[in-house]
Parts: C-alpha cells; structure tokens; sequence
C-alpha cells in the first residue's frame, strides 16, 4: 500500500516537469533563442505596434493557442523578414517566446 502511494507520488513529480516543456521545445536552443530575439529587433518593432514593452503583442488567449501555432507564427516572420533562420533557430526563438509568454504545456 504504501509503496503505492510513493510510486504515484514520485510518478506525480515527473509528470510535471515533463509537462512544462511541449514536445516540440523540448532540446530547444534557448540561449540561443534569446540572441536571436534581442539581434533581429523583434522587440522594436512589436512596441511600435501596442502600448508598453511590446510583450502586450503576445498574446496566448488569442489565435497563438497552442505550440505548433506558436511555432508556426516565428517561421511566418521568419520568411516575412527576410531573417533566414534555421529550422531549429526558429524552434528556439519560439520555445524562448513560449518560456516568457505563452507558457504552453
Ligand atoms: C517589422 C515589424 C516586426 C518585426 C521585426 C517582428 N514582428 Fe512579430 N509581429 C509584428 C506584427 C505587426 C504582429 C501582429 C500581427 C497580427 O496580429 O496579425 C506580430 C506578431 C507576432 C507574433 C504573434 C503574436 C500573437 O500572440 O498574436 C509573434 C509570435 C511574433 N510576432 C514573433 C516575432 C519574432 C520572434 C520576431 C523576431 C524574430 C518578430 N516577431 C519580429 C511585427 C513584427
């Protein structure tokens, strides 16, 4: 019985740290993530276009509602700007965004 209740407890705990990464951040770059975000003005532009540090832009209730999306949003800017990222800069730039904003299990 009470190895029982052990196992889900440590089973518990796992399960968290698990959850708190999506899948498809998991192994991101995130330093490299953060340089990318501060090198290629994300920031500037995005508070050009709402009031305050510009975080306001992101917004996780709205259309940006899951990891893939959020993903999918970076590669649009990506080839919008004219940035020239690699499939895993692009990865990392979206799991840092999802670290800070989105925060997607
Ligand atoms: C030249 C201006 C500009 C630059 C530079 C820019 N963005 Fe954006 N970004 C926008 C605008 C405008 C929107 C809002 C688009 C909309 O809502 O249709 C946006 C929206 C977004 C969103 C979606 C926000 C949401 O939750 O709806 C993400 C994510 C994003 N940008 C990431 C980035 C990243 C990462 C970079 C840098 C690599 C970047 N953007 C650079 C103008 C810019």
């Amino acid at each position: 019985m009470r190895k029982s209740i052990l196992l889900l407890y440590l089973l518990s705990i796992m399960g968290c740290t698990w959850a708190q990464t999506p899948t498809i951040f998991q192994g991101a770059d995130l330093k490299l993530g953060e340089k990318l975000i501060a090198e290629n003005k994300c920031t500037e532009c995005h508070q050009s276009k709402v009031v305050g540090d510009g975080s306001a832009l992101y917004r996780p209730k709205g259309r940006i509602n899951a990891p893939g999306v959020l993903r999918g949003m970076v590669e649009q800017c990506n080839t919008e700007l004219n940035l020239g990222f690699f499939p895993e800069e692009v990865t990392a730039v979206a799991a840092v965004l999802n670290r800070d904003y989105y925060r997607f299990k």
